[in-house]
């Protein structure tokens, strides 16, 4: 039996500068060495945690507290390690319109980009507190689908590929853009990496 893994930290796919000017140099630092370290550290001993349990090392355990802890540091290390990628520098792998199989959907089901957009936005902006807006596509259905997260896993919708994810935590934006949330919503649009999306997409096309 191969050894048991931990998770990782991986390195952001472009220097911390690369998203600038709509997301700077000091909010990419941070969000990825501070925070999204820490959900890989917690992740890591939530599952420590649990393992001191099932080998009985530890007593008066608290398994609600046990998994809440691991869902909220292990979605959270997830939800990021998509986030970076689905994004890039403006004007090369970001920002733009989508192309290929996406577009075709968003098309399909919007009738145009700029319809999806307008909607899309609408739906970011409607989050209150702490989350993520969240692209799927549903292989039952054929079609994109779409919800907001709260935290890290309320109204997720489980086991539907993700395409393209926002993350709207105050981590992500506040020294940047202060409490004018939508003026980082909107600039978010110049980043995204749609070659990316589609990669996700075609993986579960039939
Ligand atoms: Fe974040």
């Amino acid at each position: 039996m191969s050894a048991l893994k931990k998770y990782e930290l991986p390195p952001l796919p472009y220097k911390n500068d690369a998203l600038e000017p709509h997301i700077s140099a000091q909010i990419m630092e941070l969000h990825h060495d501070f925070h999204h370290k820490g959900y890989v550290t917690g992740a890591n001993a939530a599952v420590e945690k649990i393992e001191k349990v099932v080998k009985g090392e530890v007593s008066g355990y608290d398994w609600a507290g046990i998994v809440r802890n691991l869902v909220f540091n292990l979605n959270g290390h997830r939800l990021h390690n998509v986030f970076w990628n689905n994004m890039g520098p403006a004007g090369s792998k970001g920002g733009g319109k989508p192309g290929g199989k996406l577009a075709d959907l968003i098309n399909l089901q919007f009738g145009s980009f700029d319809k999806f957009k307008q909607i899309y936005s609408e739906l970011m902006k409607s989050l209150t507190g702490s989350g993520w807006t969240i692209l799927y596509y549903d292989e039952e259905s054929g079609k994109l689908t779409f919800t907001t997260v709260e935290n890290h896993f309320i109204n997720h919708i489980v086991d539907l590929p993700v395409v393209l994810l926002l993350d709207e935590w105050e981590h992500a934006y506040y020294l940047q853009y202060k409490s004018n949330r939508n003026a980082y919503l909107d600039a978010w649009w110049n980043v995204v990496n749609w070659d990316d999306a589609e990669k996700r997409l075609q993986r579960h096309l039939r």
